[in-house]
């Protein structure tokens, strides 16, 4: 039977998204290849975050025209939430003749569809829904993160921050049933899974359009699962973060004590002109409370420049923000101009070069951190979760509670163990370190 590939662009939630197409297409009886050129299907699960998702996308696809050429036979699909924005399908049908399914966002779940379509000889099909469908729980996954395992809580954002493209392209917020994900974490753990990762835009107004749940019960339901296993969730919107969710992950030892607090400016003006429903006074307060609760607790964000208008003061509050926090990491974006979002419309555009030299500021300033960070960690023991092995470097790698990695040697397949490792040099951010044979080492193998 045939081969797929699948390239995925953006967040967690896209490429678990990526796991429900390659579930789609194993039922089919294809099976995943290493290299497009084996491919008798190539799928681009797409991303319009920032213009240069979008670039990389779109350069990758036009460079396979030679290789439709090729091969008449080879179906190419493109979906995402690149192809969910407006009028975005009609100029990617134009501009790419050669792609065989364009879907969007909405669909997804319907990917078998249209490629049955496509399969019995129509020569393209393009559907892009305008509307949420319901949210789907039937769509078979072919996982490809053990020992980690991603669980989609809801789907859809209604912050419109004025900045972000995805409320356009994900619609409105929709919560899964409790019982539907509680269960969904149980069968994964009794398959061996180790560490479970909640997906959502803004986790913490789960439950919200469902009524009688929230975030906090469903938190607590899954850590009270008797494995031993690791919690995550992502990501977290400061306005709704609560001095009660941080205390209930104090409560539980197997909910990661790793938060991403996306802050996205130190400026109360840019916050405002974000739409972000909090100052930076609040922002401050909440880390406050966090580690008041987990005084260890490792704090992760995501941090833009150069949003219209930003001033050298504006700047200057966010790398004063940045060096008051002292983030585990942090992801840096230079703002990016997206169609049909409020802030694209607003005057005083920041001009590239100062947005690079200021993004180039706050990297240094996470560096510095996150050395120093490290070198806090020489000597210690710490329990990793074994996620895989790097063939370059020769070495096992993985990760402690506070998704610090580290690298080590081992002599049997540990991928999924829990291990404790000795570290022994810290570098810039990862770490490297010695296996210690605790009693709780086990040499069996999975998957
Ligand atoms: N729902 C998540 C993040 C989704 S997008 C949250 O609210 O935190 C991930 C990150 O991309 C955002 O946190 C933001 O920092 C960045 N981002 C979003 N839109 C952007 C844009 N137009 N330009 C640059 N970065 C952007
Ligand atoms: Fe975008 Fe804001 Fe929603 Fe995050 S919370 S997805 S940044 S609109
Ligand atoms: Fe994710 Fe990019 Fe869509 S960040 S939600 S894949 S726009």
């Amino acid at each position: 039977m045939g081969k797929y590939y699948i390239t995925t662009y953006g967040c967690q939630m896209n490429l678990h998204e990526s796991e429900k197409l390659a579930g789609i297409l194993e039922s089919f009886g294809y099976n995943r290849c290493e290299t497009e050129s084996d491919a008798d299907i190539i799928v681009f699960n797409t991303c319009c975050i920032r213009e240069n998702a979008e670039d990389r996308a779109e350069g990758n696809i036009g460079a396979l025209k030679g290789l439709k050429k090729k091969n008449k036979d080879l179906i190419i699909a493109v979906g995402g939430c690149m192809t969910q924005q407006p009028n975005y399908a009609i100029k990617l049908k134009e501009t790419f003749p050669f792609i065989d399914i364009i879907f969007g966002t909405h669909n997804l779940d319907n990917f078998g569809t249209l490629l049955s379509k496509r399969l019995s000889g129509q020569k393209r099909v393009i559907e892009i829904l305008d509307k949420e469908g319901p949210v789907c729980e039937k769509t078979p996954k072919k996982r490809t993160s053990y020992p980690n395992a991603w669980v989609n809580i809801m789907y859809g954002c209604n912050n419109f921050c004025t900045y972000c493209i995805v409320p356009y392209v994900r619609g409105r917020e929709r919560s899964r049933k409790k019982e539907d994900i509680v269960n969904e974490c149980k069968l994964l753990l009794e398959e061996g899974y180790k560490e479970i990762t909640l997906l959502g835009q803004n986790v913490n107004s789960y439950g919200k359009d469902l009524g009688d749940v929230n975030f906090k019960d469903l938190i607590r339901e899954i850590a009270e699962l008797p494995y031993k296993f690791r919690l995550k969730f992502m990501t977290n919107h400061p306005k709704d973060f609560t001095d009660d969710l941080a205390k209930e992950i104090s409560l539980h030892k197997n909910i990661c004590p790793c938060v991403h607090l996306p802050v996205q400016a130190g400026s109360n003006k840019i916050l405002k002109m974000m739409n972000r429903h909090y100052t930076r006074e609040d922002y401050l307060e909440k880390v406050k409370s966090l580690r008041k609760y987990l005084p260890d607790i490792s704090i992760t964000t995501d941090i833009m420049v150069g949003f219209p208008s930003e001033t050298e003061e504006d700047f200057n509050d966010t790398f004063e923000l940045m060096k008051e926090v002292e983030y585990a990491g942090a992801f840096t974006f230079i703002y990016s101009k997206r169609n049909g979002t409020p802030a694209a419309t607003y005057d005083n555009q920041v001009d590239e070069e100062i947005s690079k030299a200021r993004i180039m500021k706050l990297i240094n300033l996470q560096n510095d951190i996150n050395r120093k960070k490290s070198k806090e960690y020489e000597g210690k023991t710490i329990e990793i979760l074994c996620e895989g092995f790097d063939d370059k470097k020769n070495k096992y790698l993985g990760r402690d509670v506070y998704g610090r990695m580290a690298y080590f040697d081992g002599n049997a397949s540990l991928l999924g163990q829990f291990v404790n490792v000795k570290i022994t040099k810290a570098g810039g951010i990862s770490l490297l370190g010695e296996i210690q044979n605790g009693e709780n080492l086990k040499w069996d193998f999975h998957q």
